[in-house]
């Protein structure tokens, strides 16, 4: 069962992280999603957006399924660990990558449970993915947004809390997207991103064996859509280990940068403040 009981900032610090990882001051290398088939930046990301709203009929189903419904604890986790900025109704919160909406629904909460109503914006560049969202939003005030994670249409400073949870990783470009989050968050604003990780040890090989196999045959079975599925594996082998991630975010000018594993490190979430 899943708890809360680290603090805000229970992580690898990030000179510790360096220094494990070994990692030179040369800046690294710009990476990131890479679905089959793409050769560029832009081709990348129009192969995401296409197979996010090929599966999006699917998606809630299998996502609460292939995760045994883990999922919902690491949404709901994630928004306890912003829940300072939550308690505020004059907090402004954007979730970027937000999908049908279950990362912003668990901040909708956490906020109204701390009887607050923050400004909530929720954005993705799936139409299909937001039609859901809109649906199961069932009168919540959060305004849905069809935009680019990579072009944000905010200005400089506008948002105190910026979330995303499993949608980072997809981006075309994870150095552009930490420096576009970092502009529209306020100064003292705080950064969190939810995604997936790779656990080590015994766990890890079990894991990876489900994770690159038996999660990819049964999401293609039931979504009826081939790509997507064998994409996930390697997707979360691309995104770069915590350490690095963490140096990724310190270049883009985070500082008291952290990541917490979630459940053995399967997920994790990064933190960093503006
Ligand atoms: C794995 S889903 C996560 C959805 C939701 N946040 C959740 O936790 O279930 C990833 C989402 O990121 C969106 N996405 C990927 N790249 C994006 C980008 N550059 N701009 C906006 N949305 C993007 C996809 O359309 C998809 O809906």
């Amino acid at each position: 069962m899943e708890t809360d009981r680290e603090g805000p900032r229970s992580s690898i610090p990030m000179r510790e992280a360096s220094a494990r990882a070994g990692i030179s001051a040369e800046p690294p290398r710009a990476v990131g999603a890479k679905p089959a088939g793409a050769n560029d930046e832009s081709g990348a990301a129009g192969e995401v957006r296409r197979m996010f709203s090929l599966i999006a009929p699917r998606y809630d189903f299998l996502n609460h399924l292939l995760s045994l419904n883990i999922d919902k604890l690491w949404w709901r986790r994630t928004a306890r660990a912003f829940s300072h900025l939550l308690a505020h109704s004059d907090s402004t919160v954007l979730d970027l990558c937000c999908g049908t909406g279950d990362m912003a629904f668990a901040l909708w909460r956490q906020a109204q449970s701390r009887g607050a109503e923050p400004a909530l914006v929720a954005l993705d560049f799936s139409h299909a993915m937001l039609v859901r969202a809109v649906a199961k939003s069932k009168g919540r005030p959060i305004r849905w947004l069809e935009a680019d994670a990579l072009r944000l249409p905010f200005r400089d400073q506008s948002f105190r809390l910026i979330t995303s949870a499993f949608g980072f990783r997809n981006l075309a470009n994870y150095d552009a997207g930490l420096r576009e989050i970092y502009r529209v968050l306020t100064p003292g604003g705080e950064a969190g991103i939810l995604d997936f990780g790779e656990p080590q040890g015994p766990l890890g090989r079990f894991y990876r064996l489900y994770f690159r196999h038996i999660l990819p045959a049964i999401g293609t079975v039931i979504s009826g859509v081939r790509g997507p599925y064998a994409y996930l594996p390697s997707s979360v082998e691309r995104f770069p280990p915590p350490e690095e991630m963490l140096e990724r975010m310190r270049r883009a000018g985070f500082r008291n940068t952290g990541w917490t594993p979630y459940t053995f490190g399967i997920a994790g979430l990064y933190r960093g403040v503006k």
